[in-house]
């Protein structure tokens, strides 16, 4: 039983998790803000790139659609898990982008410099993003799959999970703080 919900959880969320980690290995380039301030800060700042955003929200989409590839092997053992249609495969990877960029404009409108962390907000920028994106683009099949058991193991799941990821990304001196 909680396996399952743990199980059914980290597999819908995979794609939303995906993005954050492959924008920060193939980020870089143009800041998505061009550069420009807000009030006396930047907009977003250099840690917003539109190649970070684009290659991960990619991603996660595309391994959405791979997953599906995967999904009689897990409704085979009993699982019960419904497939990644389209919208949900983009609602899941570019909302979990989008969920990051949002909690950089709160964090340069409330003087945090970029790379400064904002706890709470930063382990769940990405899960708020994929979540109402998925609501809003297939909200049929959100409020199927998102019921409150699954909703509260990926509030508990994602949190520890960001943090793991973060600190490998630190370990491979690919991130300047381990959070
Ligand atoms: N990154 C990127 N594009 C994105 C997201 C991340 O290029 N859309 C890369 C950037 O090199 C960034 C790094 O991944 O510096 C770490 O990502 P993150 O922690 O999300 O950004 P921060 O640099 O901490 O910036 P902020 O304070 O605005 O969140
Ligand atoms: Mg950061």
């Amino acid at each position: 039983m909680i396996v399952e919900i743990v199980v059914v959880a980290v597999w819908v969320m995979l794609p939303a998790y995906v993005p954050n980690s492959i924008a920060v290995i193939g980020g870089g380039g143009r800041p998505i803000d061009a550069g420009y301030n807000f009030r006396g800060e930047r907009l977003l700042g250099d840690g917003k790139t539109w190649r970070g955003a684009i290659i991960g929200a990619m991603a996660g989409t595309l391994l959405a659609f791979l997953m599906n590839g995967f999904l009689p092997t897990l409704t085979g053992v009993g699982f019960e898990i419904k497939p990644f249609v389209p919208s949900v495969a983009f609602s899941l990877g570019f909302g979990s982008i989008l969920g990051d960029i949002v909690a950089s404009f709160l964090k340069r409108r409330t003087g945090r410099e970029q790379g400064k962390p904002l706890p709470v907000v930063d382990q769940l920028d990405f899960v708020a993003g994929s979540l109402i994106c998925t609501m809003v683009f297939s909200y049929d099949w959100a409020i199927e799959v998102f019921n409150f058991p699954i909703v509260l193991a990926v509030l508990i799941i994602s949190p520890l999970l960001h943090l793991g990821a973060n600190i490998v990304a630190y370990s491979l001196d690919l991130k300047d703080e381990p959070y």
